[in-house]
């Protein structure tokens, strides 16, 4: 048995650098629907909602909401809601975590994985 699982580990292991670590950037306020093929979980890596330089999600923004580049906070909500599952919603906003720096333009930074079985 416990080598079943530890073979299932490995082959999801092995799926995920087959196919790379899943890393995405959502601006504020915008949402977004990570999956997983059919069978497969998603394992989330790290989130992060906040900003830690000037150019990402810039594009139209005022100067003064993207000079504070120390901006950070650790988005569990975001594990919360999507490991475990093969797809999920999320939701890039202050709402959802907070707000841990007022008058700055924020995003979130995920990285995620697809495997069959994870270590809690
Ligand atoms: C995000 O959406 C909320 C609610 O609609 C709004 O109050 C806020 O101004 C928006 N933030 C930005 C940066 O557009
Ligand atoms: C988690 O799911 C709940 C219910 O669907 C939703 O209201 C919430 O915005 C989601 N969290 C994130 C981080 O998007
Ligand atoms: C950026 O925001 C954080 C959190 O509010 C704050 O602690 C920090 O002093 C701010 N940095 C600058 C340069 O304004």
């Amino acid at each position: 048995m416990t080598s079943r699982l530890l073979f299932l580990l490995l082959l999801g292991n092995m799926f995920c650098e087959a196919f790379g670590t899943n890393h995405f950037i959502l601006c504020e306020n915008s949402t977004i629907h990570p999956m997983c093929d059919a069978g497969w979980i998603i394992y989330v890596d790290s989130a992060d909602y906040g900003r830690h330089d000037s150019t990402t999600c810039s594009f139209g923004r005022p100067p003064s909401e993207l000079q504070n580049t120390s901006c950070s906070t650790l988005a569990d909500v975001v594990a919360e809601n999507c490991t475990g599952e093969n797809s999920c919603s999320i939701t890039a906003s202050n709402d959802v975590f907070g707000d841990p720096c007022v008058g700055t333009f924020k995003y979130l930074d995920v990285t995620y994985e697809c495997t069959f079985w994870f270590l809690p």
